[in-house]
């Protein structure tokens, strides 16, 4: 099982501070990713279900955005319900303690929850623009080589941190990183078996690079709304392949 750990670094064209990721051991093979589909980004709801009502997150098609390796963002693209986050945060650099409004009371909601199991989370790197993720992403490039650095870290228009509504968590017992050592602490379970009720998924899970096109992130939550979290965490499928399920008329649930 390869290790990573994310590191501090600075960007400094930008004067950003980013977090950064060293895979210790490329051992896996490169992603080949799946095709869930090419066209648009607007989801539909599975015509198995019935309708969502307006107030619940997973009607507004702006919160069930699919973004990954086929499905881009603008660069001109930014969320324009932006907020602080109101949970502990790790890094100086304010764009990335910020994430849409309902995602950022979701996230408070999930540290409170996590705090009351006596855990303490951190927030580490939220929202990024397409700019600031055109920096990270060519500082890795820059270490690693594209197609290496491909498989930790998203081109700019790629990345679900554009969306507001991706946030990276970690904790004292990882030194604050993002590490895949996260999966295996208590707190790093506790997420895991909870996120859902509070709106999130673990993006990027073990064991299918060859789908979402990136390694095991167990730090990486998308909000996506508690009953869609829910369906797709109890779905056992991806984001990626839920989604493509869902507009194909399947029941992924
Ligand atoms: N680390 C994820 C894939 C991102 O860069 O958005
Ligand atoms: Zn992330």
């Amino acid at each position: 099982m390869p290790k990573r750990i994310h590191t501090f670094i600075g960007l400094m064209a930008l004067s950003l501070s980013l977090s950064a990721c060293t895979p210790l051991l490329e051992t896996r093979a490169a992603a080949n990713m799946a095709s869930p589909s090419a066209s648009g980004q607007a989801i539909p709801a599975s015509p198995s279900k019935p309708p969502l009502s307006s107030d619940d997150p997973a009607s507004d098609p702006s919160i069930r955005i699919l973004v990954n390796k086929m499905r881009s963002l603008d660069a001109d693209y930014a969320p324009d319900d932006l907020v602080r986050v109101d949970v502990p945060t790790v890094l100086k650099n304010e764009e990335v303690n910020q994430l849409r409004k309902e995602a950022a009371d979701a996230l408070k909601a999930l540290f409170a929850g996590a705090e009351i199991a006596g855990f303490k989370l951190y927030a580490r790197s939220g929202y990024r623009s397409y700019q600031t993720q055109t920096a990270l992403f060519a500082g890795y490039v820059k270490n690693h080589g594209e197609k290496e650095a491909n498989r930790f870290s998203a081109k700019a228009g790629q990345s679900e941190h554009q969306t507001g509504l991706a946030m990276d968590i970690t904790s004292d017992s990882v030194s604050l990183q993002l590490s895949e050592d996260f999966d295996d602490t208590q707190e790093g379970q506790w997420v895991r078996e909870h996120a859902p009720e509070y709106g999130f998924i673990i993006r990027y899970p073990k064991d299918k690079e060859d789908v979402t096109g990136y390694m095991y992130e167990p730090w990486h939550l998308r909000y996506l709304g508690a009953k869609l979290a829910t369906d797709v965490a109890r779905s056992g499928l991806t984001y990626d392949e839920y989604v493509a399920k869902t507009e194909n008329g399947g029941n992924p649930a």
